[in-house]
């Protein structure tokens, strides 16, 4: 069975609850998987990160019947208790956490990794692309006494160079890092945690990197299935992860790519002269 955005329906997540931090609008992943997991029956939670993004965010947030709709800027601690006290408060216990949150200067995503790496930016860019990740799965499992399950949105980039990625590629090995840690530390309570690696998709984060247009085509060139990454395919992939599905599956970095994380050689016809 079916909704009529192509996502299937079911009860799989009836009864869990959980909180989505990263919609920024339709195309953000997040709301991909957000729209994914309301049709199998959950009860969703949202984080938005300033003002001019609530007037997106809202509406979304509100036809998926969400009650709690909060602002929330990683880098504030304030902000971070205010939303996960808001949680509390309201649900008492919480089931999942979606986190699709990353950030850089736009200048450090074209050129050289080496000369375009501030000390500054390169810490702003660990803050809320990473340590936000940390600090999040610390607060949602202490509103998870029976258990749960954790995800995060990772790119390729951090186990291979791809050009303009730079500093975000060294953040997102760092989130990878962290969540086999945090999964580590957090099984023996029952919570899985678990990250998504996937291919370009056409988001305003990926707008903000530099050459993406050569991303998109070289990955619908060289990955094995010769075509973009499908959005349906991430939330498909969170659904397994944030389910019963996905029962001792913790510590994994899943890619959802078309398979373009595979390929050592592309075929020639992938490379353009
Ligand atoms: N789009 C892609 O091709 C792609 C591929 C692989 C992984 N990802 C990852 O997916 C995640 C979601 O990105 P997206 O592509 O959906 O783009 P997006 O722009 O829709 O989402 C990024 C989100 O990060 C939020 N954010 C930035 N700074 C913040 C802060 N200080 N506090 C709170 N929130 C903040 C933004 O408001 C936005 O909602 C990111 O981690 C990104 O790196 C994206």
């Amino acid at each position: 069975m079916s909704d009529e955005i192509g996502f299937p329906t079911g009860d799989l997540m009836k009864g869990k609850r959980g909180l989505i931090m990263g919609v920024a609008n339709k195309n953000s992943i997040a709301w991909r998987i957000a729209e994914q997991l309301h049709a199998q029956g959950a009860e969703l939670a949202f984080t938005y990160v300033n003002e001019s993004m609530e007037r997106r965010v809202r509406p979304l947030a509100e036809s998926v019947g969400a009650e709690i709709i909060m602002p929330c800027d990683v880098t504030s601690d304030d902000s971070m208790d205010s939303v996960f006290n808001a949680v509390a408060e309201k649900w008492s216990e919480m089931d999942f956490l979606v986190h699709s949150i990353a950030f850089t200067d736009k200048v450090a995503l074209e050129g050289s990794f080496v000369e375009n790496t501030t000390r500054e930016n390169f810490k702003m860019t660990m803050d809320i692309s990473t340590f936000s990740f940390v600090d999040a799965a610390n607060r949602a499992a202490k509103l998870m006494p029976n258990g749960g399950s954790m995800i995060t949105l990772t790119y390729l980039g951090s186990e291979r160079t791809i050009p303009n990625y730079n500093v975000m590629g060294v953040a997102k090995a760092a989130l990878e890092a962290s969540m086999r840690y945090i999964a580590r530390d957090l099984g023996p309570k029952g919570i899985r945690v678990n990250a998504i690696s996937a291919g370009p998709i056409k988001t305003l984060a990926a707008a903000g990197i530099s050459s993406g247009r050569h991303m998109f085509s070289f990955n619908r060139k060289a990955s094995p299935m010769r075509d973009d990454t499908d959005p349906k395919g991430v939330a498909g992939a969170a659904l397994y992860l944030l389910s019963g599905l996905g029962a001792s599956c913790t510590g994994e970095t899943h890619h959802v790519d078309g398979g373009f994380h595979i390929v050592g050689m592309p075929d020639e016809s992938a490379v353009i002269d």
